[in-house]
């Protein structure tokens, strides 16, 4: 790619968008529109240190909005689609705003790509979670089939797969990442490890669902925009790309981690009701993406270091956040079920 390049990333503002962004920045000498919704989830605390560059746009707005997407997706040389409502247990909640942005904001994306003059690539960030919980040793690889489990991953399935149509039907340069859970700066603190690093730091505590036993692959997030920088560059048009770091641990492990990172002692940790169909165990094997040449580079003890030192020393940042919305909702998910909670015994 050029130094003329103009990248339009959407969902720029959360979690892993506004890492890609700084990523991108730091590396290329690329054009970045941002377009954002700015949910709750949306932040644009996360791109203060970039926010007065020059290369650097950000466009408020919705990945249904087809007005907006066609204007931008004109200017744009290649598309990074993170725009998504993200978290499995407020799909749970209500599933609709999920399929509005998963599924109807792809389609207005890729209609607009279909018209766009200088598109080369359009890069979709789907899940590991398309593929449903993995049983036993199953260790999902690309050509398994989808059997989502949760609202979220129904949405998310259903986006990409018409990238995918759209791709066969009309020629659309589509490359498809599947990546596992991801972990480190900038992660809003409803999902699990920056909701356990930030509660501990306060003394209150982790709530664990069920028995804790269930399994995720912990990816730091600097080594999956490495990945996603590869696919940008050299993934091959038509393709789908599992990115998973084999750093997998059950719940009640991250959490004791966490504690010992923090000196924080294990009693903090509760035992709460489950989530309703809560997916097992997350694998998947990476062999096609590292046959392009990308491996992680963090494992399990430095991804897990790495963030728990950036909670413990930007507490501004999450402060800011949990003061919000988010109390209402933290009452909302977690208030009867810590009331009825049970006690780790190691
Ligand atoms: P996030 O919730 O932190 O950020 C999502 C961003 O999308 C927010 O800034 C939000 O304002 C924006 N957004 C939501 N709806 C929008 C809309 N209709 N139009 C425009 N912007 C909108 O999520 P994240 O963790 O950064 O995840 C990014 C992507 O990666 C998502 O597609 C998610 O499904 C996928 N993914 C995430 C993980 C993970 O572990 N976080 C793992 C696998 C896949
Ligand atoms: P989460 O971060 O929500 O990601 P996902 O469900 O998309 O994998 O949850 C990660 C794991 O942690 C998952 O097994 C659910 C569990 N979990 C808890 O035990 N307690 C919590 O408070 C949360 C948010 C998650």
């Amino acid at each position: 790619m050029t130094a003329s390049r103009t990248v339009l990333v959407t969902g720029g503002a959360g979690f892993i968008g506004s890492n890609f962004i700084r990523h991108l920045l730091a590396r290329y000498d690329y054009h970045i529109i941002n377009l954002d919704k700015l949910t709750y989830a949306g932040n644009l605390d996360n791109l203060r240190d970039v926010e007065d560059d020059p290369r650097y746009r950000f466009v408020q707005g919705d990945v249904c909005d087809a007005a907006v997407v066609t204007e931008l997706m004109n200017e744009a040389s290649a598309v990074v689609n993170f725009a998504a409502e993200s978290h499995v247990d407020r799909s749970i909640e209500d599933a609709g705003v999920f399929i509005q942005t998963q599924v109807y904001g792809a389609f207005v994306l890729l209609e607009a790509a279909r018209q766009a003059p200088s598109l080369d690539r359009f890069l979709h960030i789907s899940t590991d979670e398309v593929y449903g919980h993995s049983i036993g040793d199953q260790r999902f690889t690309e050509e398994d089939p989808f059997r989502p489990r949760s609202p979220y991953a129904a949405a998310k399935a259903g986006g990409e797969l018409q990238c995918h149509a759209f791709g066969e039907t009309y020629g659309l340069p589509i490359v498809v990442a599947r990546p596992a859970n991801n972990i480190g700066p900038y992660q809003y603190p409803e999902k699990a490890i920056p909701l356990f690093v930030t509660n501990a730091l306060d003394d209150e505590p982790l709530p664990l669902y069920g028995e804790g036993l269930q399994v995720r692959d912990r990816l730091f997030v600097d080594d999956h925009c490495e990945a996603l920088d590869l696919l940008l560059h050299s993934g091959e048009i038509g393709e789908a790309y599992n990115i998973s770091a084999g750093n997998e641990r059950a719940n009640t492990e991250v959490a004791e981690t966490i504690l010992e990172m923090l000196e924080k002692p294990k009693s903090l940790i509760r035992f709460v009701e489950d989530r309703p169909g809560h997916d097992q165990r997350y694998a998947m094997s990476s062999r096609k993406l590292e046959a392009l040449g990308w491996s992680p580079r963090h494992d399990y003890e430095a991804a897990m270091e790495k963030t728990v030192a950036w909670y413990r020393d930007h507490r501004e940042w999450w402060e800011k956040i949990k003061s919000g919305e988010y109390r209402e909702y933290y009452e909302r998910m977690y208030g009867q079920r810590l009331a009825e909670s049970k006690p780790f015994e190691s």
